[in-house]
């Protein structure tokens, strides 16, 4: 399934990986709820956000509008980003890869079609998936550690724990 191109940064490539972006509000919530519970099912030990949160941006049930970014091997959604416009910033709410997937290049090749894209993208860094029972401690050590994930996509600290990221600012080892 992984070629190894480039051993030494590690990464694993998928060679057959296909970046796509779902055609409509509809789709998009229907993928990003099917892949968390696919999540929910295969890793029981781990949290994931709750269903009442992901219902929330159901287009027949409430005025919103997602647009989902998706990774795809073969048939298998592997890997998601979930956000929402708000005049001409997209709004990141879920990054998420499978972890059979991570540390290839879906988690990268997904944010990359979205920076190709958009000029301004936001975020905040908060852990999604983490094992039960993760100490407060860890959780900030986690966040910590997802906002030095983002600098590497030329992301910035911004107010509210936001982080942003416009077309043009220096992009770093990604
Ligand atoms: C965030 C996520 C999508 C990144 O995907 P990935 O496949 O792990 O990332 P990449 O392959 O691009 O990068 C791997 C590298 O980034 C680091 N990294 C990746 N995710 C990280 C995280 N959450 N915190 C800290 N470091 C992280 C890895 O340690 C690795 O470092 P290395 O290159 O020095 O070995 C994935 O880790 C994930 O699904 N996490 C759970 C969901 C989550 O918390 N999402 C963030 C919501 S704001």
């Amino acid at each position: 399934m992984f070629s190894q191109e480039n051993e030494s940064n590690k990464e694993r490539v998928i060679p057959d990986l296909v970046v796509q972006t779902a055609a409509s509000p509809g789709e998009s919530y229907k993928i990003c709820a099917d892949f968390i519970e696919k999540m929910r099912t295969r890793y029981p030990k781990r949290n994931y956000l709750l269903k009442g949160i992901i219902d929330n941006l159901d287009p027949d049930k409430h005025p919103r509008t997602p647009i989902s970014y998706f990774g795809k091997v073969k048939e298998e959604i592997v890997g998601i980003i979930v956000g929402e416009k708000e005049g001409d910033v997209f709004n990141g709410y879920i990054f998420l890869v499978d972890q059979k997937y991570q540390n290839t290049n879906v988690a990268v090749s997904l944010m990359r079609s979205l920076q190709a894209d958009e000029s301004t993208i936001k975020l905040v860094p908060a852990p999604i998936g983490m094992r039960k029972y993760t100490s407060p401690e860890q959780r900030e050590h986690l966040t910590r550690a997802l906002e030095r994930y983002y600098k590497r996509f030329g992301f910035v600290p911004s107010s509210n724990h936001t982080m942003v990221w416009h077309r043009g600012n220096p992009k770093k080892n990604v």
